[in-house]
């Protein structure tokens, strides 16, 4: 089921190690497609010398194919993509982030790559393919990190039958290999995890931040909150902590202090977004678990020890033929 998702990755398994800023550095993504899998270094905000670095890096760290998530509104967008081409190591960049747009998409290519783009419904899937992505990922709300607002069952029903041409991979809330088996049946080329990877023994994410995963049940992993339509959340998911309530107050200080006249409306949204700048690597690099930003996904329950990346890769695997397995016999 999965044979077309393996050629397109030119690995043994389609499972993607997705992308985590500051989590998906060299170690972890060589160690996951040298467990068979894909893995995706995070670029986030990196400037393109260090993400060289990075592909280097992760380069004489394995022989296997891994990708390059850049994120399209990162103001050097032109040259982190030409960081990658110059790589021959590098032959799938995923345009993260908001959608790409065709220059984007034609200059990866146009360079002899794969451009790996997601698709939010199936009127930009096929938008997507049209403007040459040589496949996509469909992330539903149950990811960890920035969101949609739509579930990875919806999409999947909505996407997974219509879109043909090129090979769509499934993430947002897979914990089991079970779930990755059902993707797989249901016409997905693979899938893609996150939550799962981060409590790995190569992730470099601190021990505080492992052990609030560990801890963590499904319903902790939760979208962060609006307040008012007028100044837009992106919403992210992440376990809640003292930044997550926080967040709330800060919003609503703000507001008041934009209704007082005392601060303009794109000062106002400003200040709201500014609110979690570096959130994320102070949880995951310097351990501040109360004022850092806990993005998990909803499978953050499924996640209850740290484990080697061969044992997670193993268990999802064994996990899904089991299952089919079943289904077989049933
Ligand atoms: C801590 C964290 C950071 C993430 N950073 C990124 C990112 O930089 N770019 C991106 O495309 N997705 C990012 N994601 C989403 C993952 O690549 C992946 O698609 C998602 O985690 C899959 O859903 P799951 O968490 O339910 O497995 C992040 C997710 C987490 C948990």
């Amino acid at each position: 089921m999965w044979t077309r998702g393996k050629a397109f990755l030119g690995t043994r398994h389609a499972i993607l190690g997705g992308a985590m800023t500051w989590v998906s550095e060299p170690r972890l993504v060589s160690a996951i497609s040298g467990a068979g899998g894909f893995g995706v270094l995070a670029c986030g905000s990196m400037t393109p010398p260090l993400l060289e670095k990075s592909i280097a890096e992760t380069a004489d760290l394995t022989p296997f194919p891994f990708g390059v998530n850049l994120i399209t509104m990162h103001p050097d967008m032109d040259a982190l993509v030409d960081v990658c081409l110059a790589s021959s190591r590098v032959q799938h960049v995923f345009l993260a982030g908001g959608l790409p747009s065709r220059e984007i998409i034609r200059r990866v290519t146009s360079g002899g790559r794969q451009a790996v783009c997601f698709a939010p419904t199936a009127g930009v899937a096929r938008r997507l393919v049209r403007d040459g992505a040589g496949a996509l990922v469909i992330e539903g709300s149950e990811a960890g990190g920035h969101i949609g607002p739509v579930s990875t069952s919806i999409l999947a029903q909505e996407i997974l039958p219509v879109i043909r041409d090129v090979p769509v991979f499934v993430a947002g809330g897979i914990g089991r290999g079970e779930a990755m088996a059902q993707y797989l049946m249901m016409g997905a080329s693979g899938c893609q995890l996150g939550t799962r990877f981060v409590c790995a023994t190569e992730s470099r994410a601190h021990p505080r931040f492992k052990a609030a995963f560990i801890r963590a049940h499904a319903r902790d992993a939760v979208a962060s909150v609006q307040l008012d339509p007028r100044f837009p959340v992106i919403p992210v998911r992440a376990i809640s902590n003292r930044a997550s309530e926080e967040f709330l107050e800060h919003q609503r200080q703000i507001l008041e202090a934009w209704s007082q006249e005392k601060m303009t409306a794109p000062e106002a949204q400003l200040a709201i977004e500014h609110y979690w700048a570096g959130a994320l690597r102070r949880a995951v690099v310097d351990g501040d678990t109360e004022k850092g930003s806990l993005m998990a996904g909803q499978s953050v329950g499924m996640v209850t020890a740290e484990e080697p990346v061969q044992t997670i890769m193993d268990s999802l695997v064994r996990q899904a033929l089991d299952h089919i397995a079943r289904v077989d016999a049933a």
